[in-house]
């Protein structure tokens, strides 16, 4: 009887074990489950950098590392462009400064290790001559949004298209996909 117990509770830990270990992949699992099933298109790797979070993603949305190529990380993340990003102050520590921008380049949408295919669409339309810094400025993401009408966009809970949470309600977790987009004051989009 005591054996007995004894072996389900270390079956019990060792399914505790087990847990831990699952849950500390969970975001990539997700991401790998979702991509089989609406399509990898759809989903960049989410944030997993703190000092992005904290720097990068507090006036606004943080974008992923996947949405653009890593030459427009490289500008984005010169000392003078931060100085003036998009009509703000957004310089930071150039020790944090060189931490990102090789965080950024590392997990860029052209970058060797990434197999996203929305990371390679967006590389793939976007001219070998042009380095944008906005991706809302990119072919590909303007033909995606092109039908929305401006209203949709310019109202208050939403406010600009680089506003990409408004609408994506999964875009924290990297997934863009058409299930799970809804505009404020609108509702699911259906094409
Ligand atoms: C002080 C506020 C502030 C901080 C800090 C900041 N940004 Fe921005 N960022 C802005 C504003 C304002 C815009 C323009 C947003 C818009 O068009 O709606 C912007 C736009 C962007 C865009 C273009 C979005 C698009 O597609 O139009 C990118 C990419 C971006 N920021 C990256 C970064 C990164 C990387 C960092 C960290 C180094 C950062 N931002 C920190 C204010 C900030
Ligand atoms: C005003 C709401 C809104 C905002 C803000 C918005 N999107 Fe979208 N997005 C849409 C809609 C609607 C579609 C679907 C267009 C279609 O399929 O006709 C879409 C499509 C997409 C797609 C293609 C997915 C698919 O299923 O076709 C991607 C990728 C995407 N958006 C990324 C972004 C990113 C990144 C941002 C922020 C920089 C952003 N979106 C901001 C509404 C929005």
């Amino acid at each position: 009887m005591k054996l007995l117990n004894i072996a389900i509770a270390s079956m019990i830990l060792g399914l505790g074990v087990v847990t831990v270990v699952v849950a500390d992949d969970d975001e990539y699992k997700n991401n790998k489950k979702y991509s089989k099933k609406y399509g990898a298109k759809y989903s960049v790797q989410p944030v997993k950098n703190e000092l992005y979070k904290e720097e990068c993603a507090s006036c606004h949305f943080g974008y992923q590392a996947g949405l653009l190529p890593k030459r427009s990380w490289i500008k984005l993340m010169e000392t003078k462009e931060l100085e003036n990003h998009f009509g703000d102050d957004a310089s930071i520590d150039e020790q944090d400064r060189l931490t990102l921008l090789s965080y950024l380049v590392a997990n860029a949408s052209d970058s060797k290790t990434n197999r996203s295919r929305l990371s390679h669409e967006i590389t793939r339309k976007i001219s070998r001559y042009s380095t944008p810094i906005a991706l809302s400025e990119t072919r590909y993401f303007k033909k995606e949004h092109d039908e929305i009408p401006t209203r949709l966009i310019k109202q208050e809970d939403v406010k600009t298209i680089a506003n990409c949470v408004a609408c994506h309600t999964t875009a924290e977790k990297g997934y863009y996909g058409e299930r799970d987009i809804k505009i404020p004051n609108y509702g699911r989009w259906d094409d």
